[in-house]
């Protein structure tokens, strides 16, 4: 049986604690899509377009396995569309989980089939967020081992005075 899970996120940058968690869910499952979510309320700092290329660059070393798509309206959708039948998520601290809680218990209701997959981020990552990544750039703070080499190039090119 294969198995099949969707990875969804903004990913408004990806950084290092997601990309790590892509790592270990490419090698738990038969075929993983990460799923970038286009959310027309939410103005990201890159286009669904830039993201998924950022993206697809970044996980090209894990193997045929990982693809990298975008998505819009429900998770558990996608989930199903790509008739995948777990959701990866990545925990950072206790903080999130409350969130992750309630997602995970709504995906389940939506779609009884797909379950939530939880990963602890690596510890080394546990204080990361896009948010954090995108702050540092913009303000010329040091971004080197937080977000994937494709992720910095185009961060730098987005805040110039970063280089
Ligand atoms: O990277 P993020 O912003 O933490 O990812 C959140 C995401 C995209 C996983 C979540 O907002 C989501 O699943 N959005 C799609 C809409 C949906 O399915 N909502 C119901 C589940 S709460």
């Amino acid at each position: 049986m294969s198995r099949v899970a969707v990875f969804p996120g903004s990913f408004d940058p990806m950084t290092n604690a997601h990309l790590d968690v892509a790592r270990r869910a490419a090698v738990l499952f038969d075929r993983l899509v990460v799923g970038v979510l286009n959310n027309p309320k939410k103005a990201p700092l890159f286009s669904i377009d830039e993201r998924v290329a950022q993206i697809r660059d970044s996980v090209a070393e894990f193997g045929a396995n990982v693809e990298v798509a975008a998505f819009d309206g429900l998770t558990v959708d996608f989930a199903r569309r790509n008739g995948a039948d777990f959701i990866v998520r990545g925990l950072r601290a206790v903080s999130d989980f409350e969130a992750e809680l309630q997602m995970a218990h709504t995906n389940r209701k939506l779609q009884r089939g797909v379950d939530t997959v939880f990963l602890m981020s690596a510890l080394e990552f546990g204080y990361l967020s896009s948010t954090l990544a995108k702050e540092l750039a913009q303000f010329g703070g040091e971004i080197a081992g937080m977000v994937p080499p494709p992720v910095a190039v185009a961060l730098a090119a987005r805040f110039p005075q970063t280089g």
